[in-house]
């Protein structure tokens, strides 16, 4: 367990793109009541998770993890949760058909609402007011009303992951991912797509094996993982109040868990030495994930992860990259090395998404797909050439129809932009979008494969 550290020893810590909240008394009592919660997991869940991730930081898994960028009061709708959570599935379907191997399924999801933001300023004509800081502190109306932290939105929140949570466990253990209903499945989003077609052949051919494997006897009732499947939340441990609060200790083993995700990553702007996130985050036992990106030497690298799992726990530590496609075949490898050089057993991720936002001359932040792709191919391709596992994709999408990053085989144009511009924060890839990578990355993950087999032979 972590030396000289409590749940609020943070507070003596640097803390960057924390609110303030200009009624004190208002946040404690807010603080008081969320201790006082029930936790939305359970220790031993994440520690599943650790023991998961540990096969994948050994080269044995693949971790899918991806949602919005910023879950929202007014897009919390449980058809919005569904279609979230079957694209991860469909996803994770395909990854695992072409992979033959394990996928992690972690959702951004069920508390991801906290953003740091570039500007703590946001200026429309004259009018300058605080950013907008997510739903869980402020809200995204422009007005100075609504951009004044409001603990309350904490508890709102809270209410908001947990029933998110209980009907992602519905969904994932009550039947609706029981891999035979892979076929029943729609594709309406996708139906455009060339790749909806592929993605029914893919659907066949499970249906094909799970009858031969019937017919071996194997089925719902004989193997439990038929029925259903794992299903994790995450999101970043931005808003410290409320992560502490919602920190416990586990009876079982003493140590102490932060209970609103299973697991938790500090963001590119957080992961500095001193930081207020990294001293919270490295006192809890969930599995923990760091973004990296272009600022980030080896150096710094290494000493945050002896801080982070001094020892050396595989699974406990995630790292995320997250350089744009064009910096990553530079960026990569020295951190990768110094990882490697240093035997710290790590999951390689990759995010595709943070490194590659433009604005368009519209005015909309987007992503092109296409540089999405890039990052993803120059990550597998650093990862081959190092010798190391490229071990996950970190992304943030939705089940929705959304046109916001543009490209795509349903290509989506810098005019379509306006149709269906959703996102609370920064722009996700729909549906269709999220599919055609899925296809990208099991070729990606087939050509690994392919390589260690014939090095191994
Ligand atoms: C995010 O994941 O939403 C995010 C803010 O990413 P990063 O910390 O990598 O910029
Ligand atoms: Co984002």
């Amino acid at each position: 367990m972590a030396t000289n550290w409590n749940a609020s020893s943070w507070r003596a810590a640097e803390a960057k793109h924390l609110p303030t909240y200009p009624d004190a008394a208002k946040l404690a009592a807010v603080e008081e009541t969320l201790t006082r919660f029930p936790p939305l997991v359970f220790a031993g869940e994440a520690r599943a998770l650790k023991a998961d991730l540990a096969e994948v930081a050994a080269g044995k898994g693949f971790l899918l993890q991806g949602g919005d960028c910023a879950e929202s009061f007014a897009e919390f709708h449980p058809n919005n949760i569904r279609d979230t959570f079957r694209v991860l599935l469909q996803m994770a379907v395909v990854l695992t058909f072409a992979g033959k191997q394990p996928v992690v399924k972690v959702g951004r999801m069920a508390g991801q609402f906290a953003k740091p933001r570039s500007s703590p300023v946001e200026k429309i004509g004259d009018v300058e007011l605080p950013s907008y800081l997510g739903d869980n502190i402020n809200g995204i109306e422009f007005t100075s009303e609504s951009r004044v932290p409001d603990p309350e939105r904490m508890l709102r929140a809270y209410s908001q992951a947990a029933a998110t949570l209980n009907l992602l466990r519905a969904f994932s253990t009550g039947g609706y991912a029981n891999l035979r209903q892979v076929h029943q499945w729609t594709l309406d989003h996708i139906g455009k797509s060339p790749w909806a077609a592929k993605f029914s052949e893919t659907a066949d051919k499970i249906g094909e094996a799970l009858d031969f494997m019937e017919a071996c006897g194997v089925n719902p009732s004989t193997v439990p993982q038929l029925q259903g499947t794992t299903f994790y939340t995450s999101h970043e441990a931005l808003l410290l109040q409320y992560e502490q609060a919602m920190t416990r200790q586990d009876s079982l083993t003493g140590q102490w868990y932060d209970t609103s995700a299973h697991m938790l990553w500090i963001g590119d702007r957080t992961r500095f030495e001193g930081s207020a996130h990294v001293e919270f985050l490295r006192g809890v036992g969930n599995p923990i994930g760091m973004k990296c990106g272009p600022s980030l030497t080896p150096d710094a690298l290494l000493r945050m992860l002896d801080t982070l799992n001094p020892a050396r726990e595989p699974g406990r530590m995630t790292l995320i990259s997250r350089f744009g496609d064009d910096k990553v075949e530079a960026g990569l490898p020295p951190l990768v090395r110094a990882v490697a050089r240093e035997g710290h057993p790590v999951v390689w991720s990759c995010d595709p998404m943070h490194g590659n936002v433009i604005k368009a001359n519209s005015g909309y932040k987007t992503r092109p797909f296409d540089r999405i792709l890039n990052e993803v191919k120059g990550f597998f391709a650093v990862h081959r050439a190092e010798g190391s596992h490229a071990g996950g994709i970190h992304i943030e999408m939705t089940g929705q129809d959304v046109t916001e990053c543009v490209g795509g085989a349903v290509a989506i144009t810098h005019e379509a932009l306006a149709d269906r511009y959703h996102t609370h924060c920064d722009p996700r890839l729909n549906a269709a979008q999220s599919i055609e990578l899925a296809f990208l990355l099991a070729e990606a993950i087939n050509l690994e494969r392919a390589e260690r087999k014939a090095e191994a032979a």
